[in-house]
């Protein structure tokens, strides 16, 4: 199997694509590895040090201060990319700062948000973005969205901006019990060794003291 580490690059476009997004904004394009690859009516990037992106809109500025003064006149979203520093407060300040432009059944995308391993959380790589990630997965049913993360580093986190709800799904019995639990699902666990291992492990562990 191909592990491309770059999978965005190719992701992002075929999903904006698969949708049919008109309205597209990254935040944090470095030199155009994604939103140049992104074919939609309209494109918008913002970067502290843009370069230049044949029919895209481009923004030399910090993040907070596109949100504060342009986001606005351009909005609503339908597909955003927030991509730029990667430490949990970082992404929650861009991610709730975006969230009011982004249209009704809209998508944001977060990028680096499942580590492989635990040298993966290094700030100059994933950081701690999954933390974000993780916190939005364990609240979505508690308001207007849902979220899930894709498990394959660096991982991208996918959020709908979701306001239709079909009606709860309910098991045969009535009760919210999973197939698991009903005995309806025998699921073959990895060997204990390899759970041992997995980065679960290293996520609720202690955090390990510097020498
Ligand atoms: C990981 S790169 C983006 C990669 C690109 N999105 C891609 O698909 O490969 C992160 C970018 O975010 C930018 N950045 C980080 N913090 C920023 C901020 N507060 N405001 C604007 N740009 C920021 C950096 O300049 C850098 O170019």
């Amino acid at each position: 199997m191909n592990r491309l580490q770059s999978f965005h690059e190719v992701l992002i476009p075929l999903l904006v694509e698969a949708m049919g997004v008109t309205t597209y904004l990254e935040l944090g394009t470095d030199q155009n590895q994604t939103i140049g690859k992104v074919r939609c009516p309209r494109r918008i990037g913002v970067d502290k040090a843009a370069a230049l992106c044949e029919g895209a809109i481009m923004f030399s500025m910090p993040i907070q201060a596109f949100i504060g003064e342009k986001a606005g006149s351009l909005a609503p979203f339908q597909f955003v990319f927030i991509d730029a520093d990667h430490s949990a407060e970082s992404v929650g300040q861009d991610f709730r700062g975006i969230w009011p432009f982004v249209e009704d059944e809209g998508l944001v995308v977060l990028h680096d948000t499942n580590p492989e391993t635990e040298s993966d959380t290094d700030p100059g790589l994933c950081g701690d973005a999954w933390k974000f990630a993780h916190d939005l997965w364990l609240r979505q049913h508690h308001d207007c969205y849902e979220s899930l993360t894709l498990p394959y580093h660096p991982g991208l986190t996918l959020v709908r901006k979701r306001v239709s709800w079909g009606p709860p799904a309910k098991f045969a019995d009535g009760k919210h019990t999973s197939l698991t639990e009903q005995g309806l699902l025998a699921f073959p666990c990895c060997p204990p060794q390899r759970r041992q291992r997995s980065r679960l492990a290293w996520r609720t562990s202690a955090p390990r003291r510097a020498k």
